[in-house]
């Protein structure tokens, strides 16, 4: 709640939020307990808060949520090199340990991350993964070349595009060597250069449903290429970016076992793509994308606009 807020907005929002919880907690915690009570509900209900919220809040509760420790027992140490985590886009240093302990506990050959931005997580991959391959591919670095790859297309994050220091993580560094930097736009791209069995896929490029749903596909091809199961990540799978979790609900309605990381936007999907359930689903994902990709421009939908 905003320090500047006036009495009588504090107290019209207490009224908004009054429930017998509230009034519980109040008689067996005394007041402040109580008030304390009505603003966390407050908070949590949010009613004026933009109804796109509201919609990806629905979205997400759509979404199973498990602890990290079961989806497959922790590493004891990872190791982080925290210098870019606190820059203003990059994934945050709780998320980012889910993720390398997800990553870990697959033991890949090769991982590959959409979506790479100053590479904090890229090099962290690195470091924590160090017999791996980290592919991670991101709009070309010159803005200009960027803007006429995704020219017509409903991308987001611009302002995260625009502010990029392409790999600064690792560039220079030792872990270079493993990193492999692939520049495009991730809908377009020709993976087929990727000839690593990729086994860990972490999809944060662009986080409409478009891309989200693009950038998975082409997890899901690449991942036939790879012997057995695959641990599949979705970064910013929260009320904000409502592209990715109606992309992620959807994989659910298709039988898909994905799940989200308590107490992180990390959604989380461990699979055999070859199994012949998965295939089924997908190829008639595919068939749909290919006549999509048909038409002339991506048309703006409503969905896209997370
Ligand atoms: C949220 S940041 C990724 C953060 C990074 N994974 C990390 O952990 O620090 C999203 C990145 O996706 C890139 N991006 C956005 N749209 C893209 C597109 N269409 N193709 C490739 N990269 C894209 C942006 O340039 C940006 O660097």
């Amino acid at each position: 709640m905003a320090v500047s807020e006036s009495y009588v907005t504090r107290a019209a929002k207490d009224i908004l939020s009054l429930s017998l919880a509230s009034l519980i907690r109040m008689s067996l915690g005394g007041f402040k307990e109580g008030h304390k009570s009505l603003h966390d509900t407050y908070r949590v209900v949010s009613p004026f808060s933009p109804l796109k919220e509201g919609a990806g809040r629905k979205m997400l509760a759509l979404i199973p949520e498990v602890s990290l420790e079961s989806l497959g027992g922790l590493p004891e140490q990872v190791t982080l090199d925290m210098r870019y985590v606190d820059v203003n886009g990059a994934t945050p240093f709780r998320d980012l340990i889910a993720i390398l302990a997800l990553a870990k506990n697959q033991h890949p050959r090769a991982a590959l991350e959409f979506g790479t931005y100053f590479g904090s997580t890229t090099a962290n991959l690195a470091l924590n993964l160090p017999s791996a391959t980290i592919h991670t591919i991101d709009l070309p670095e010159d803005d200009e070349a960027a803007a006429t790859l995704i020219d017509g297309q409903p991308v987001d994050d611009l302002h995260l595009i625009s502010g990029r220091k392409l790999g600064k993580s690792f560039r220079g560094t030792a872990i270079e060597q493993r990193i492999v930097q692939h520049q495009g736009d991730t809908a377009t791209y020709d993976y087929s250069v990727i000839h690593d069995p990729v086994t860990v896929f972490l999809v944060d490029g662009s986080h409409t449903y478009e891309y989200a749903r693009n950038d998975t596909l082409h997890c899901f091809e690449l991942a036939r290429q790879a012997e057995g199961q695959c641990t599949f990540l979705w970064h910013d799978c929260d009320c904000h970016c409502l592209g990715v979790t109606t992309w992620l609900v959807e994989m659910i309605r298709a039988g898909l076992p994905v799940v989200r990381v308590r107490d992180t936007s990390l959604a989380c999907m461990r699979l055999d793509v070859r199994s012949p359930q998965v295939q089924k689903v997908v190829y008639s994902w595919q068939e749909q994308q290919a006549l999509r990709a048909s038409r002339p421009a991506w048309q703006p939908e409503p969905l896209s606009q997370a």
